[in-house]
């Protein structure tokens, strides 16, 4: 990919530099993105009818069930080549933050270091009445497992539709877009909130405004640089474009 050269002089001198990233990221680690039909057994449910307090409360095992299947579907995932572009980036550039949508926990794996989970993480499981964080829980196939301290039933420590974000994250993000010189907007449809309105803070502070994407989004119309394709394939040009690694 070529890219423009005020956008390559720009980001060789930055020092700030903002990271939002969602699903699309982790597609060519052979995930599905959010928005990508669901498969199998789950083909009949839209993540959104189960990734939610109603659902849970509705039906605990077959939330519980969904998750499990997805941690169990994660074990083979390996970061790909756009994750350990970031890793590389934050290397370069002295205040680095980066913010993702994602619960994969595939870039903490990739090596980067500022990670703000603004969605939780779907490899931690908590108790859903007392908080306490477990690293291990029995495998009955028939209930869901209880908390061991309250007896509560455990769930996974990511955020549902119509849950607060974790306010630490959050607050922190924002913070960082407010304050970088570069905002990339990287595999997110950027239709959800408050995620999506982080490129705006940037941009309303004067911050560069790049979108990396598979396909145009809402956000393409206001964004200083678009470059739509893979970003397995973007990232590591750009890194290469810039810093001729
Ligand atoms: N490279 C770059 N972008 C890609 C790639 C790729 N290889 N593959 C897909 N994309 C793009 C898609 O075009 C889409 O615009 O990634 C985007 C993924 O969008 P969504 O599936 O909506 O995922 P995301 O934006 O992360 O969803 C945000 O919504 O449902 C909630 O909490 C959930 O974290 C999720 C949030």
């Amino acid at each position: 990919m070529n890219f423009p050269a005020d956008f390559i002089r720009f980001l060789k001198a930055a020092s700030r530099i903002a990271v939002l990233t969602g699903a699309g990221v982790s597609q060519e680690s052979g995930l599905r993105t959010f928005r990508d039909a669901q498969t199998g057994l789950w083909a009949q449910y839209k993540p959104e009818d189960l990734a939610s307090p109603e659902a849970f409360a509705r039906d605990p095992k077959l939330v519980w069930d969904w998750y499990a299947w997805r941690r169990e579907a994660m074990k083979g995932v390996r970061p790909n080549p756009g994750h350990y572009a970031l890793v590389e980036l934050e290397k370069k550039i002295p205040q680095f933050t980066l913010i993702t949508q994602n619960v994969d926990g595939l870039h903490r794996f990739a090596g980067s270091q500022n990670v703000l989970e603004l969605h939780g993480n779907i490899q931690k499981v908590r108790c859903a009445d007392c908080g306490t964080f477990t690293e291990e829980w029995g495998d009955d196939s028939e209930t869901v497992p209880t908390c061991e301290k309250c007896g509560g039933l455990l769930r996974p420590d990511v955020v549902w539709f119509g849950e607060a974000l974790p306010r630490a994250e959050l607050e922190a993000a924002v913070n960082a877009s407010r304050a970088c010189q570069v905002y990339f907007s990287i595999g997110t449809s950027g239709l959800v909130q408050p995620a999506a309105s982080l490129a705006h803070a940037a941009r309303n502070n004067g911050s560069v405004v790049v979108e990396i994407n598979a396909e145009p989004t809402p956000l393409t119309p206001k964004v200083d640089f678009a470059f739509h394709g893979k970003s397995g394939e973007i990232l590591p040009d750009l890194l290469k474009a810039v810093w001729g690694d």
